[in-house]
């Protein structure tokens, strides 16, 4: 585990953001069309403040988009970079988008995962995401209570 440090992207980030968004999901379109994909850094510009960077240094490695949704908060193009995988950076990536969820008084976080994804639900599942209904085409949604009273 390393710990990253997580920022709101400007509209000054949009390329960098949409450069590794298209790195990332471009390896899946042998399958399907990611619709991350539809990030470009026009797309991204256009929302610049719902994005979350990490930075290790000055290395960009991961990014996040989030906003909030009639059916909880939810979070897509969730990206880390492939050298930096497995150190817990999308686990904080996740983690700052709940924080953000609380901070507009949301308590459900909700996204959309690909049937065919195993390492993608399995990373959600670890984050304690669970599956509810079908999200046709080949997705279910997964959903999450956050901020529960100990
Ligand atoms: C999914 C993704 C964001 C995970 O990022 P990451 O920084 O590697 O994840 P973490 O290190 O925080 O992983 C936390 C836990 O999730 C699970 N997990 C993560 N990647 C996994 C994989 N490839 N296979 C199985 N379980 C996995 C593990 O339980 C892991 O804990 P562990 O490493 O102690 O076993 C990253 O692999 C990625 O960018 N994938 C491509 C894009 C994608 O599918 N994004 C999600 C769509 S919204």
């Amino acid at each position: 585990m390393i710990t990253v440090r997580i920022r709101q992207a400007r509209a000054a980030d949009a390329t960098s953001v949409a450069d590794l968004v298209q790195e990332i999901y471009r390896p899946f379109t042998a399958g399907f069309r990611p619709t991350a994909l539809k990030w470009s850094g026009e797309a991204v510009r256009a929302c610049a403040s719902s994005w979350l960077m990490a930075h290790r240094e000055e290395e960009l490695v991961g990014v996040v988009h989030q906003m909030p949704d009639p059916a909880g908060h939810t979070l897509d193009a969730l990206s880390v970079s492939v050298p930096w995988r497995r150190r817990g950076i999308g686990t904080q990536l996740a983690a700052a988008v709940e924080e953000r969820a609380l901070g507009l008084g949301t308590r459900r976080m909700v996204v959309a995962l690909r049937d065919s994804l195993g390492a993608n639900i399995a990373f959600f599942t670890s984050l304690g995401y669970r599956p509810a209904q079908p999200f046709p085409p080949a997705h279910h949604l997964y959903v999450k209570e956050i901020g529960a009273q100990e």
